[in-house]
């Protein structure tokens, strides 16, 4: 790989010890994916931040890095940590994991790592613009970044994302390269979307999951091009890129007529087709318990938009929940749900509002029995990582089970 004078003398250890690592890591990467050369990169989101996930050994290659004199060069968010920062007492969270939690947080900051903790940094700050290169972990924000924005970034991993943070660059291979970005495979939605939800975070997430078992299926996973939604909102783009994420491992796709650079090539020749019994047995399958044995719910994955937050409040409006219930977003939309008096109308329901983290990465594994979502990446999660059931609905009515005995 070539690198220009100013790289060469940061692998030389000239620029620190934290930056040499980084640079390490950044001409390995390069290395396996043959990428001529390093490019610059305008902003990272990092990945990594739960401590349920990272532990003793992560903390401390973090401690490591920062006693290297690690800095950040570019716009630098965080995913989800594991525990709302503020009010983790009120998620029965415990005082090690806590202390071990803030531990990892500070050193983030000192990095010069913006807290957001969130996997919507689109919403906080961090909105690349159409075509620009960036470096960033969370697979539905990849996948949210590259397809409904048209930006520039491979599939991160925790030291890669990192790595570029740290040195303001990235290697040039992947979906960075104009080759690499062509559709595939003509995906036709024979089913289109219920007009008559508000938010129909769950029918973008069934199709996700739909999509994504198909094209998961097929070898070197092939660029979608989806044919036949005629509206789709941004939180619907949101819940879609999760779950396609999830179920096909996909970083990038086109909806025509919706994603920006979906008109930029030739269509390619092979077709699939996703029918409405196809969406229908996905809901099936990511429902495995009944409603009755509900003790926990959860609107979040990804982190809800204001608009999500207005309309729990608006159905959660002088009732009582009677069930466990997270609602989780990033720390700065839930302040402002407070502006807007939101926050107020949700807590006073008695269901709680989670800045910082979400129903995945908390310790929570074993706590619930059966979990209601509107997120199907929630469900693969809950099942596989925290052994709970999960019931899948509509946004609006996962709310309503909440007020349900
Ligand atoms: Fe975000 Fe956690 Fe879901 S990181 S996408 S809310 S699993």
């Amino acid at each position: 790989m070539q690198l220009t004078p100013e790289e060469q003398a940061m692998l030389d250890g000239k620029s620190g010890k934290a930056t040499q690592k980084a640079m390490q890591i950044l001409v390995a990467l390069g290395t396996i994916y043959e990428a001529e050369r390093l490019i610059p990169i305008t902003s990272v989101q990092v990945a990594g931040v739960s401590y349920d996930n990272l532990g003793e050994a992560g903390l401390q290659f973090l401690e490591e890095l920062l006693a290297g004199g690690a800095s950040t060069q570019v716009l630098t968010t965080l995913n989800p940590a594991g525990m709302d920062i503020e009010n983790w007492r009120s998620l029965g969270i415990d005082e090690e994991f806590a202390r071990n939690q803030m531990k990892v947080i500070d050193i983030f900051k000192r990095i010069g790592i913006i807290p957001t903790c969130t996997c919507t940094p689109y919403y906080c700050g961090n909105l690349p613009q159409f075509g620009q290169h960036i470096a960033w972990a969370e697979s539905s924000a990849v996948c949210y970044a590259n397809s409904v924005i048209g930006a520039r970034t491979n599939r991160e991993g925790g030291p890669g994302a990192l790595a570029a943070a740290l040195t303001g660059r990235t290697p040039n291979y992947g979906f960075h390269l104009s080759e690499n970005r062509k559709p595939g495979l003509i995906v036709n939605v024979e089913a289109d979307t219920l007009l008559t939800e508000v938010i129909n975070t769950q029918w973008f997430g069934a199709l996700g999951k739909a999509i994504g078992k198909k094209l998961e299926s097929i070898s070197n996973t092939p660029v979608p091009l989806i044919r036949g939604i005629s509206h789709a909102t941004g939180e619907a783009m949101k819940s879609f890129c999760a779950s396609l994420a999830t179920y096909g491992g996909s970083a990038l796709f086109y909806m025509e007529g919706i994603t920006p650079e979906a008109s930029q090539f030739d269509p390619p020749q092979e077709s699939i087709m996703i029918s409405a019994e196809d969406i229908q047995s996905a809901i099936a399958s990511l429902n495995d318990t009944e409603s009755s044995k509900i003790d926990f719910v959860s609107l979040g994955c990804p982190h809800l938009s204001i608009t999500e937050i207005a309309r729990v409040a608006q159905l959660l409006n002088g009732k009582r929940v009677k069930k466990e219930f997270w609602i989780t977003t990033s720390r700065p939309v839930k302040q402002l749900a407070d502006l807007a008096g939101y926050s107020q109308i949700i807590e006073g329901s008695g269901a709680k509002i989670a800045a910082d983290t979400c129903c995945v990465v908390a310790p929570i594994k074993g706590r619930f029995h059966g979990m209601v979502t509107d997120s199907a990446k929630a469900c693969f999660y809950a099942q596989g990582k925290h052994r709970f059931r999960t019931v899948f609905k509509p946004f609006d009515d996962v709310i309503l089970e909440a007020l349900q005995d």
